[in-house]
């Protein structure tokens, strides 16, 4: 009897338990979208930082198709007219360029000095670049393979500076190097040791490209990557509401730990986002055959580049525009 009394409490314990979180969850994901509601770029292009976000992006695009290896000359036009509007107006409303609205016009002039004997007119791109008569290139860094992996065994600054992604793959992943490399990924730390990263190697063709069209995100250079690994986290490993992100801060600091993991034991990489809709997560899971409780976290294309290849500059923020000191 007191056996079943306890036993009583006990499930009752449990569902206040369950009843409590539930709610917790819903007030998490309340705040969350409400966070994102009031601030999120895409609902919020009159702001200065959306509006430079806006920019980044579509100077990055066209600076991957300046780098892509199935370049095809007068590519991207309608990215060209995209971004001169953009720079354009960031201008008019804000003023001086920074210093990434400065790069992008710098990406639009190695557009067009890219395309010098091209027979099509760019008379948009033309003005606009007319305004800007010292403007410099931004160039593209084209690097042999040995001098990309050659910071291997440099100190971390020299190391970290060398890792870049690669768009460009021209052979197969070597097995050893790739366990070599997720081996080391595993020294990431995560919350409490809970280890929340699971990665799902993919060498089937198939199931590769597969996946690339529902991420979209690889198109000119997805086809030749030979091994893809999709890295997932756990959500079993999510003890309370409040760590409804979990999945992804471990999870992401598990990508990063393995993206330099890769470039060390001489992989070359390209990160891919997961940032898809809900029926293409679910298409992915089913396709894939992962676990409902692991959510996809990231994607990661990988190969062994050709002897020469070029990279995006992808060029940073400083110090001064990331940092706030609170002494
Ligand atoms: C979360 C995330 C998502 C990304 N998604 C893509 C993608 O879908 N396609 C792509 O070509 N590159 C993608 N990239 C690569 C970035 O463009 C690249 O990391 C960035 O420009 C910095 O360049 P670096 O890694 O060479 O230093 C992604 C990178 C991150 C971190």
């Amino acid at each position: 009897m007191l056996e079943v009394l306890k036993r009583l409490k006990r499930g009752a314990f449990a569902l206040r338990e369950r009843v409590k979180i539930r709610r917790e969850v819903r007030k998490a994901f309340a705040w969350d979208e409400r966070m994102f509601m009031r601030n999120a770029g895409a609902l919020h292009l009159d702001r200065k930082t959306a509006a430079e976000a806006a920019i980044v992006m579509a100077y990055h695009v066209l600076e991957k198709g300046l780098t892509m290896p199935h370049r095809r000359m007068g590519f991207g036009k309608g990215a060209v007219v995209h971004l001169i509007n953009l720079v354009e107006d960031f201008e008019k409303r804000f003023g001086a360029a920074t210093p990434q609205v400065a790069h992008a016009a710098r990406v639009l002039k190695a557009y067009r000095e890219l395309h010098a004997g091209w027979p099509e007119p760019m008379p948009r791109l033309d003005a606009f670049l007319a305004k800007r008569p010292s403007l410099a290139a931004a160039t593209q860094p084209h690097v042999k393979r040995d001098d990309f992996f050659a910071a291997k065994d440099a100190p971390f600054p020299a190391f970290a500076a060398s890792r870049h992604v690669c768009r460009h793959f021209a052979g197969p992943v070597p097995k050893d190097a790739l366990e070599s490399a997720l081996k080391i990924a595993l020294t990431a730390p995560s919350a409490c040791n809970r280890q929340h990263a699971r990665v799902h190697v993919i060498e089937d063709a198939r199931l590769r490209d597969g996946l690339f069209a529902l991420q979209g995100g690889t198109r000119g250079f997805g086809q030749d990557a030979s091994a893809v690994l999709v890295v997932t986290a756990d959500l079993s490993t999510a003890r309370w509401a409040w760590e409804r992100h979990d999945a992804y801060t471990n999870g992401g600091i598990f990508v990063l730990n393995l993206c330099y993991a890769l470039h060390y034991c001489g992989i070359a990489h390209c990160i891919l986002h997961w940032s898809v809709a809900p029926k293409a997560d679910k298409a992915a899971h089913r396709l894939l055959g992962i676990p409902e409780r692991e959510a996809i976290v990231q994607v990661l294309a990988c190969g062994t580049p050709p002897e020469e290849f070029d990279i995006a500059s992808s060029p940073r923020r400083s110090l001064e525009e990331v940092v706030t000191w609170h002494s």
